[in-house]
């Protein structure tokens, strides 16, 4: 059976904000996160694909605790962490760990990346000796020369540093690793390198990872399940083969036609997006992505919000145009 290591059940962040027009002040709340569903299992690679500002960040962030959550729980292999405080977070923070967009400043520039490692080896109470072999090891895990280890991040080439913060997050020997735009700042060859490098991570050490990216095609070479998100809620979610064989959801449509690369699975024609996705604010009742979608039906895309179903297995849809087509 398959071992359970996330799973988040009606996952809501929402975030308090002032908008100051000259005439009123009022307050508004961005639903950024919104009733949020899926499990990742052990060895498995969970994608989070979406535009900028549909939430991925602030999901990934809930899940490992960095900020306290709206609603819904979150439960790490079992148990629920979602309301845990700080002290009793401490050794499920060493089993969570993430990888940045930025290796640049995700490193303390002052210091070597051995002395980084040993100041999380000292934090976390592994012993000098244990460290140094784990550094070891991990410097063969990401196929670099053993003394790159003595530099500082300046000294170092983008690819190399983020390969060296992979390292980093398998020090305390995670279950869990959280990817935030891991490969978004690094050249379309160095980024090739990453993703081979977290696959094959994940055959010699199961690891266990969610991936969040803005692109699809990134998503879709490491990615086993992928979720699509549009302004905080799930529209689409389905194992990799399975959402690029038959995509569903306009969204997932209109993401994957906007890549100017060919795929396989694009429509001759492209499917522009118009305008920007608007804020998460709260919206009331229909389908959020409405006002942009070549297949809105007025009364009722913008009057009832469509739930999300699993339209063929495994593979999930919120749209009332794909539901009234399958029945
Ligand atoms: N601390 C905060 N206070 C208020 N609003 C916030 C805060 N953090 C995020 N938001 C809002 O929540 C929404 C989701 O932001 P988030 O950073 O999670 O998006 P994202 O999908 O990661 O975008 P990107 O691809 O640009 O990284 C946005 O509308 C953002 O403005
Ligand atoms: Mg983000």
């Amino acid at each position: 059976m398959a071992e359970e290591i996330i799973r988040v059940e009606h996952l809501k962040k929402y975030f308090d904000v002032r908008s100051n027009s000259l005439l009123k002040k009022e307050k508004k709340i961005v639903k950024a996160v919104d009733d949020i569903n899926f499990t990742i299992n052990k060895g498995q690679i969970l994608g989070i694909v979406g535009e900028s500002g549909c939430g991925k960040s602030t999901l990934g962030r809930c899940i490992l605790r960095l900020m306290p959550i709206s609603g819904g729980k979150i439960y790490f292999k079992g148990t629920d962490i979602s309301t845990l405080n700080d002290k009793q977070l401490k050794p499920y923070r060493e089993k969570m760990q993430m990888v940045f967009q930025n290796p640049y400043s995700s490193f303390n520039p002052t210091m070597t990346v051995r002395q980084s490692f040993f100041e999380i080896g000292k934090v976390f109470g592994i012993g000098n000796e244990e460290t140094e072999k784990r550094c070891k090891e991990l410097m063969e895990n990401v196929r670099l020369p053993e003394d790159l280890i003595n530099r500082h991040p300046n000294e170092l080439s983008g690819g190399q540093l983020q390969r060296l913060a992979i390292a980093r997050a398998l020090l305390l020997k995670p279950d869990f690793i959280m990817a935030d735009e891991a490969v978004s700042a690094l050249d379309v060859s160095v980024q090739a390198q990453i993703l081979n490098l977290l696959l094959d991570l994940r055959e010699s050490l199961g690891l266990t990872m969610m991936f969040i990216s803005h692109e699809l095609t990134v998503v879709e070479h490491v990615c086993d399940e992928i979720v699509v998100m549009y302004l905080g809620t799930v529209v689409e979610k389905a194992p990799t083969k399975e959402l690029f064989s038959n995509i569903l959801h306009p969204y997932t449509q209109a993401l994957i036609s906007a890549k100017p690369k060919e795929h396989p699975a694009q429509e001759t024609h492209r499917i522009m997006l118009e305008g920007e996705a608007k804020s998460a604010m709260d919206m009331g009742e229909g389908c959020k992505f409405a006002p942009r979608c070549r297949f809105c039906q007025k009364g009722l895309c913008d009057a009832k919000t469509p739930k999300l179903r699993e339209i063929r297995p495994g593979h999930f849809v919120a749209c009332h145009r794909v539901e009234s087509e399958e029945k």
